[in-house]
């Protein structure tokens, strides 16, 4: 494979440089349609700088664009595999998924990067990081907590914050701020509470007190530094020197937060194994040896449920009632699909909203072109090597999908930067789509174990929104909102609302 064959560790780099180097071509361009593209699809020509080192990719992610760089590259290169790092290789062609996070027999498993992960700040891994044989031993028993059993038996709790959120909303409409409201805001505090309460046996009080929970607050708060720490940890220099570094305040917040969690999980195992929630099968299977977590393990998977399952909930509401706001046909079209499924606001159930198609296709096209997963999901080549796509890549190469560039990259979707749900329900000017690219929760093993309830909670408040408001955007939105920066997720700007309570005539009601 071109390039692939002299991979050389990167010698340490000064900091100061990569950040005073802010002018490598393609950084942060926006994509730009490439003719020809899906012809040149099986070249590999890797970028010089960023096979040369470390730099780029380093300037992209302290910027807050890698995701737009690394699309950028795909797109100059015009190939579906190219170098971001001496030893880093991105692919946005579909059947890297099966080879790169797929069970492959006979081939060794791609274990999780954590170069680019990072180490679990408690030291003991969750899920996302664990080595594949306690990662097998971790999924066996959270799978519980997941089930088709257990997500109806969790139906009611999601419900329940999703009435507080309307029931809120509405208020705000009387109030003083005459239903202007941050929209991303209010979908992060319902999602927080819900995760919670069903990591905790406690909601955050989010909704209630309409701010975040400092325990959020430390996570969230933190991002742009953890991305940050992120980039250093790939100058050897910096990671020795880097601890040191760190600031007193944010090394206090790290300690608080886990005291927290360790405080909120013992204070959730005291509970028992009656509530419908994430910690209850944890605890049945507490002496199972083959299918049981470790006390440190708990903290550490609890902590990753808050985190996986808010945030991603979130962007995908603010993404989909932002592109829904700018796009008036798409909204007219999903408006008349609810208002025609349902007479009564009772009627919109977790089970009614999996049968809206246009509402499953606005949120997968925001899955598509404003993608919640951005670290694109690094793992490493084993040591003996292996294929992917069918290239030889030598072991210890780090391989990735970055989703934001395989689905803006006009050789996988035609009109990649529009916003079009009618892809995903046999329109024939997309019908060459590249469909098996597109994985928001990730394939194999190691996917989003939480799919169902993302789905769930993104559909039911999707629904219920609609159905009971009109919506405008304020001006105090930024007209480009969609241009954000990344760390390790979308910085979102405010999505500022006006929401207006929606007439419905008596017969309908
Ligand atoms: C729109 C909603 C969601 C999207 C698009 C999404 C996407 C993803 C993706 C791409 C991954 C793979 C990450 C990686 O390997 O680095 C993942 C993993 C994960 N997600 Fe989600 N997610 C969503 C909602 C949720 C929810 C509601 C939960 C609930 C707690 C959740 C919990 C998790 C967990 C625990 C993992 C790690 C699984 C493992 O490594 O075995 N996610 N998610």
């Amino acid at each position: 494979m071109d390039g692939t064959k002299d991979i050389k560790p990167l010698s340490d780099l000064c900091l100061a440089a990569a950040i005073s180097h802010t002018n490598s071509p393609g950084l942060g361009d926006k994509p730009r349609h490439t003719r020809g593209a899906r012809a040149a699809k099986g070249r590999t020509e890797p970028r010089k700088s960023a096979a040369a080192s470390n730099i780029p990719y380093v300037v992209a992610q302290v910027r807050g664009k890698l995701p737009h760089w690394v699309s950028a590259l795909h797109e100059t290169y015009a190939s579906p595999i190219i170098r971001i790092s001496p030893t880093e290789l991105s692919f946005i062609d579909g059947e890297a998924w099966k080879d790169i996070y797929g069970y492959r027999s006979g081939h060794a498993p791609f274990e999780k990067d954590l170069l680019v992960y990072g180490k679990p700040p408690n030291g003991v891994h969750s899920l996302l990081t664990a080595p594949k044989e306690d990662h097998t031993r971790m999924r066996r028993v959270i799978d519980h907590a997941f089930s088709d059993k257990a997500s109806r038996e969790q139906e009611p709790i999601v419900t329940g914050y999703v009435d507080n959120l309307i029931k809120r909303l509405h208020n705000q409409i009387s109030g003083p701020n005459q239903g202007q409201v941050d929209v991303v805001k209010w979908y992060n505090w319902m999602s927080f509470d819900i995760i919670g309460d069903l990591s905790f046996g406690q909601s955050f009080g989010c909704l209630e007190t309409q701010t975040y929970h400092p325990w959020v607050e430390t996570i969230f708060g933190n991002l742009k530094g953890i991305s940050f720490m992120g980039a250093c940890n790939r100058f050897t220099i910096l990671q020795y020197i880097l601890p040191c570094l760190i600031p007193k305040s944010i090394k206090r917040m790290i300690d608080e937060h886990w005291a927290a969690t360790t405080a909120n999980v013992d204070r959730r195992l005291e509970l028992g194994t009656d509530r419908p929630d994430f910690m209850s099968p944890i605890i049945k299977h507490n002496n199972d040896e083959k299918a049981s977590l470790r006390h440190e393990e708990m903290m550490s998977n609890a902590s990753l449920f808050v985190i996986a399952g808010s945030e991603s909930v979130a962007t995908n509401l603010s993404g989909t009632t932002y592109y829904l706001l700018q796009n008036s046909d798409t909204m007219r079209r999903i408006t008349e699909e609810i208002n025609s499924a349902f007479t009564s606001e009772d009627q919109i159930t977790p089970q009614s909203v999996a049968n809206l198609p246009y509402l499953q296709a606005c949120l997968s096209e925001t899955n598509r072109i404003y993608p919640t997963a951005l670290t694109g999901q690094a793992v490493r080549v084993p040591p003996a090597g292996d294929t992917v796509c069918g290239q030889w890549v030598p072991g210890g190469t780090g391989v990735t999908i970055n989703q934001y560039a395989a689905y803006r990259s006009p050789t996988n979707f035609t009109d990649p930067n529009q916003y079009v749900p009618e892809r995903w329900l046999e329109n024939p000017r997309y019908a060459s789509d590249d469909k098996s690219v597109f994985q928001p929760f990730s394939a194999g093993p190691r996917n989003c174990i939480g799919k169902n309830l993302g789905n769930l909670e993104t559909r039911l408040v999707l629904a219920r929104m609609i159905w009971n408001f009109t919506m405008e955007l304020s001006e105090e939105t930024d007209p480009d909102w969609e241009d954000q920066q990344v760390f390790l997720s979308w910085q979102k700007k405010p999505l500022v609302v006006k929401l207006k309570a929606r007439q419905r005539s008596k017969k309908r009601l």
